[in-house]
């Protein structure tokens, strides 16, 4: 059986560092991704990538995926042991994303590979067993965010996701603006190690809150006596706010106050929660000086990668301009 898989990547165009505390999130799936054609066959899985110079190849009985190499087939690997299907395959993958730019490239790999490999079930746990896949991968203790919007997204619209329930719905972009992804040119780094501090900084802050952050506001994080973890708490408990607000804003066609509470998430990624870089400050002021422009902020989990910026058309000159698309598909040759 032969199949054809395709998986989008995705632009966050609010809520970052929220999802893997039951926070919000505003992505939408873009019209750029990754396609797999596999051959159903075999107790191996074999897949050449017109990126990549060395072959994928992944027993179906893989035990560490974070040991296999070459390193983009860790994330194969990871498929195959959340999976653990009974046939594997021989086949292509192609993408037409920045490989680790922030548009999620990985996601879109484990979603349109799971999907090849027979996975049945709905977007959700498609984007759990991503999720898992991708963490077996990685070692990094990622969100649902990325996973969710490639496998669930709704062409025309953001998704409004709620991390706690997994609830999501559509948020129309509204027509006549566009969004624009820019690479500040700095490649990410020290994610891994960076993302699980973070992440153990905010279930600290929450452990000594005793309550969970997503039900708590900024007046209940200002007693935290480090200021530390004050701060990543209070970025965490006003960014969810802001994805709300954003999502209104929206809602109502009001692109301006959209646009000032990206720069206002952007600011507290980068005040309290510490995660920009000069290259990304570079990217921000200089789109948010153009004029056209109504808000800009880091995206995905900062530390260098993409800005994405909300734009009159035209306004925007340089970088990726994208558009929603529907989530992840699978169809028979
Ligand atoms: C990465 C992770 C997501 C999310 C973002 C930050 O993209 O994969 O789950 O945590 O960082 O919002």
């Amino acid at each position: 059986m032969r199949v054809r898989a395709h998986a989008p990547g995705r632009v966050n165009l609010i809520g970052d560092h929220t999802d893997y505390m039951g926070g919000l999130v505003l992505p939408m799936a873009v019209d750029r991704g990754t396609t797999v054609v596999l051959e159903r066959t075999g107790s191996r899985v074999v897949l050449e990538s017109g990126d990549e110079p060395e072959t994928a190849i992944v027993p179906l009985d893989v035990a560490d995926p974070s040991a296999v190499e070459p390193a983009w087939a860790r994330f194969v690997a990871g498929v195959v042991s959340v999976l653990r299907p009974d046939v594997g395959g021989v086949g292509t993958v192609h993408t037409d994303l920045p490989i680790g730019a922030g548009l999620s490239s990985s996601s879109a790999l484990t979603v349109a590979v799971a999907l090849a490999l027979g996975f049945e079930g709905g977007p959700v746990a498609l984007a759990q067993a991503c999720q898992r896949a991708e963490i077996a991968a990685t070692g990094v203790p990622g969100g649902i965010m990325d996973q969710l919007v490639s496998a669930a997204g709704v062409e025309g619209a953001a998704l409004l996701i709620d991390c706690a329930t997994l609830a999501f719905e559509p948020v129309p972009v509204p027509a006549g603006i566009e969004v624009v992804v820019v690479h500040s040119g700095q490649p990410r780094r020290l994610v891994g190690s960076a993302y699980a501090e973070r992440r153990a900084q905010c279930e600290e802050a929450e452990r000594r809150l005793g309550r969970p952050l997503r039900e708590l506001h900024r007046d209940d994080v200002e007693g935290l006596d480090d200021p530390v973890l004050r701060r990543r708490a209070r970025h965490v408990v006003t960014e969810d706010d802001r994805v709300r607000d954003c999502a209104a804003a929206l809602r109502a066609g009001d692109v301006a106050a959209a646009g000032r509470l990206m720069l206002e998430s952007h600011a507290s990624l980068r005040d309290d929660f510490d995660v920009s870089t000069d290259a990304l400050e570079e990217a921000v002021a200089r789109l948010a000086a153009t004029p056209g422009v109504y808000g800009a902020r880091l995206t995905g989990a900062g530390f260098g990668g993409c800005v994405v910026a909300l734009a009159e058309p035209g306004a925007v000159t340089e970088g990726w301009h994208l558009h929603a698309v529907a989530g992840a598909t699978i169809e028979a040759l």
